[in-house]
């Protein structure tokens, strides 16, 4: 009987194998949310093309229609029930499947079957592995699929198929611990798993033999990275290792913790020759009272302190934050103290949202919500106040010259070029003699101009 059954499985594997291999669908992948969600819509798309499946950048010819989610906030998830409305006509007029996948998915399981009846596929960021498997249990079984179990370990492979780009993003975690009070990643994403830094650096390598240069380091709080393995500062351990990848150009990691910012980790700033100079260190207020309901762990005095470390080991680092304003309990004074510390830090970008109630965290329910016009006019005074510094930080780095990574060419006018500078603004610069083979090169570019979200320059 067990001969029969391994015979089974055997032939059913080959089967199944036949049909990737021979699929012609096409996949058209629509992506909500953080960058962890970026990083697997392109993980889910390598697993599809590696069994055959082809990229549609567009809905009409799909035949796999996949939203991968977000829910950290209401708005988020609004989107993705308002752009399922708008797939029901490919399902009618090519037969596609829908799927949705990722923290919506993992949130509302089977609930979305009931709002949304046509969807085929749901499917929690713990599964994307399994995703041919579950297109085909759509297609031949004809039956819907709903996967939503959390996982304690690391689903993911290294890529099988690497993105056509310079910069490709490696999730080294997946997972929360903090529980701050307004967030509800930890809910969605589960505890924190560090995956084996064997894995990471195979990956990074495969990664720069396909001509990746820079890659961006993902987790939900990369300080932590390693706890769970039991390794001490396994972040910069990390960092090290990564480093040390020859072909490599580039490091950028995102996002931090305050909390866990330690002085090891502020001294690779100034040691690790590939690390970037930015951080994204989110601070979320300047209002003591507030960081403490929001279960930051940190006060505005201990976080300025860390500004003022990160700039003495690296002068020029770039910092960005995230910001939210209206969080329960937020009077004019604890608004007042975040305009008084994003004035002080002078970030150079930030990222700011109105708080919007999570189900299952703590928030939620704490008294004192504040009314939806307050959060308005608080968002609007904070993003104007942080447009001003944004476009003053541009300001000051013209005459300045700075190696950018050069990305694309600008396709109407080839004598402009694209590329992000160390602290990753966008700089649009001419060359005198164009090249196509400059993508991918490090130019050394004078800033002409500061703009108010990129640079203008020319090559030196
Ligand atoms: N409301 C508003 N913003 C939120 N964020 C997380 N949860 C919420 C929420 N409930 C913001 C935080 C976080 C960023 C990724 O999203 O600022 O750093
Ligand atoms: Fe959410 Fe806080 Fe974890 Fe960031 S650190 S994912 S804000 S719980």
């Amino acid at each position: 009987l067990a001969k029969i059954k391994f015979l089974k499985e055997v032939i059913f594997a080959k089967m199944r194998k036949i049909i990737y291999n021979n699929c012609m669908d096409k996949f058209y992948i629509e992506t909500y949310g953080c960058q962890m969600n970026e990083a697997d819509s392109e993980y889910m798309a390598s697993v599809l093309l590696s069994v055959g499946y082809q990229a549609s950048q567009s809905l009409d010819d799909a035949d796999i229609i996949l939203v991968n989610t977000c829910s950290i906030r209401e708005k988020a998830e609004t989107k993705v029930l308002s752009f399922l409305g708008r797939v029901l006509p490919y399902k009618k007029k090519n037969n596609a499947i829908i799927g949705v996948c990722g923290c919506v998915a993992r949130k509302e399981g089977e609930n979305l079957i009931k709002k949304a009846p046509y969807l085929d596929l749901v499917f929690g960021p713990h599964h994307i592995s399994r995703l041919p498997d579950f297109i085909n249990a759509v297609r031949i079984d004809n039956r819907k699929v709903v996967e939503v179990t959390d996982r304690n370990e690391i689903e993911r492979k290294s890529q099988l198929v690497v993105p056509n780009s310079l910069r490709a993003m490696v999730p080294i975690m997946q997972g929360c611990n903090n529980f701050c009070s307004f967030c509800i990643v930890p809910f969605v994403r589960g505890r924190e798993i560090s995956r084996k830094s064997e894995d990471i650096i195979a990956e990074i390598k495969h990664l720069v033999s396909k001509g990746v240069k820079e890659i961006m380091l993902l987790g939900q709080n990369v300080n932590s990275y390693g706890n769970d393995l039991k390794v001490g500062n396994g972040f910069v351990r990390l960092l090290e290792q990564v480093n040390s990848v020859e072909g490599l150009e580039r490091i950028r990691f995102t996002t931090s913790h305050p909390k866990d910012l330690t002085d090891e980790l502020i001294a690779a700033f100034g040691n690790l020759s590939k690390l970037c100079p930015h951080i994204h260190l989110p601070v979320q207020s300047g209002s003591d009272k507030i960081l403490a309901l929001m279960n930051r762990k940190y006060d505005s005095r201990t976080y300025l302190t860390l500004i003022d470390k990160l700039r003495k080991v690296c002068p020029d680092i770039a910092i960005t934050t995230d910001i939210i304003v209206g969080f329960p309990s937020e009077e004019e004074a604890d608004f007042q103290a975040t305009i008084e510390l994003v004035r002080k830090v002078e970030y150079d970008g930030a990222f700011s949202f109105k708080y919007s109630a999570r189900p299952k965290t703590k928030a939620a329910n704490m008294p004192n919500q504040v009314p939806e016009e307050i959060k308005q006019k608080r968002l609007e005074e904070l993003q104007a106040l942080q447009k001003e510094i944004t476009y003053k930080k541009n300001r000051a780095l013209e005459g300045k010259v700075l190696p950018v990574l050069v990305e694309s060419t600008n396709r109407r006018n080839n004598v402009e070029f694209s590329g992000r500078t160390p602290c990753f603004r966008i700089l649009n610069f001419s060359v005198a003699n164009p090249t196509s083979d400059l993508i991918g090169k490090i130019l050394n570019v004078r800033v002409s101009r500061g703009l108010k979200n990129s640079l203008k320059g020319e090559v030196v």
